[in-house]
């Protein structure tokens, strides 16, 4: 835990609760945690099990398609061990019904046979913590939610964060970078360790075949811009989904099912990956009847805000 940087409240959180059960010497709490993709919601539930000192057993919500993949998984656990759920609003409802006893009172419904033959055994299950993921808390379903003894959320990086991440991943990897160049990578990676991680990759490659095999703040700035990283770190995708609303919409609001059709991207997608950082950085708001790009984000597309001559435009 002590390498995990940043998220410093649900660490501390985490880290109380983590000392509490290990002093009771039961399981900890069922914990969720939610926030957008790439923050370290599956990096954190490595981290728990291995302050624990139990077993981590990976899984996700597509990945158990019926209750007997649920059932074989829970009977497989052993006590205190962890169970990570990744994606967990995408179970199955049936699936789901498995997992209320189980979090609850550590105990499996099976039924046996079928009509009015059919009766319920209930087989105890070692007590266990289970850890479910999601980018989407709203999509829970609430008795799933309720059962939850913590409920964590990871929000975006700061970006001096970022840059101690990215240092220590440069150390492992042995990347020689220079503290201008990972600042440079630290200020486009979207408040994100994975994008962060990602963009060093492909700027130590540049490096290592255009420069010296360096990280210097040009060389960062040569590669990011090569690869259409803008200085906040949008991308080309980012671009298209505020150009479309802009231009194509005449600024919203526009539904995002017409967004993702008229870039051919799948709605889920935006909605997961793209939105929340834009959201953040203030330059789309959610409206009941859309999407609208906000002055903000004209202004950084260059695009002079004036909705009506806009509109005008769009009739010529
Ligand atoms: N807060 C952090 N501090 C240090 N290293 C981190 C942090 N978050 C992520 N990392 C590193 O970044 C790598 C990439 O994270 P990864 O893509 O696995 O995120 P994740 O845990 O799958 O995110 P999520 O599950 O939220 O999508 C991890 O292997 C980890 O070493
Ligand atoms: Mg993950």
């Amino acid at each position: 835990m002590a390498d995990f940087i940043g998220q410093s409240k649900v660490k501390e959180n985490l880290l109380i609760a983590i000392a509490a059960a290990r002093k009771r010497g039961e399981a900890l709490d069922h914990m969720l945690l939610y926030g957008p993709p790439g923050l370290g919601k599956t990096t954190l539930a490595y981290i728990v099990a291995a302050e624990l000192g139990v077993q981590i057993r990976i899984t996700s919500g597509p990945a158990i398609e019926r209750t007997g993949d649920l059932a074989a998984i829970l009977t497989n656990l052993k006590k205190q061990d962890v169970l990570f759920i990744d994606e967990i609003h995408r179970l199955g409802r049936a699936v789901e019904e498995i997992l209320y006893p189980a979090m609850e009172d550590s105990a499996l419904d099976l039924v046996i046979g079928k009509g009015p033959g059919a009766r319920s055994l209930r087989l105890s299950l070692p007590p266990f913590t289970l850890i479910g993921a999601t980018t989407r808390y709203a999509l829970l379903s609430p008795p799933l939610r309720d059962r939850f003894g913590g409920v964590y959320h990871l929000d975006f990086y700061e970006q001096e964060a970022i840059k101690s991440i990215i240092k220590r991943s440069a150390q492992i990897l042995r990347i020689k970078a220079e503290s201008d160049g990972l600042e440079e990578i630290a200020s486009r990676a979207r408040g994100t360790p994975r994008v962060a991680n990602r963009l060093l990759k492909r700027v130590r490659d540049y490096a290592q075949v255009k420069a010296q095999g360096i990280i210097t703040k040009e060389v960062a700035i040569e590669a990011l811009s090569k690869l259409e990283v803008d200085p906040i770190g949008l991308d080309d995708l980012d671009r298209k989904v505020l150009h479309t609303i802009i231009e194509k919409f005449n600024g919203g609001p526009v539904g995002l099912e017409t967004i993702a059709a008229s870039i051919s991207e799948e709605a889920d997608t935006i909605m997961d990956v793209y939105e929340p950082y834009l959201l953040q950085l203030g330059f789309l708001d959610r409206t009941p009847r859309g999407r609208v790009a906000t002055p903000r984000a004209y202004q950084h597309l260059g695009i002079p805000y004036n909705k009506d001559q806009t509109a005008q435009q769009t009739l010529l």
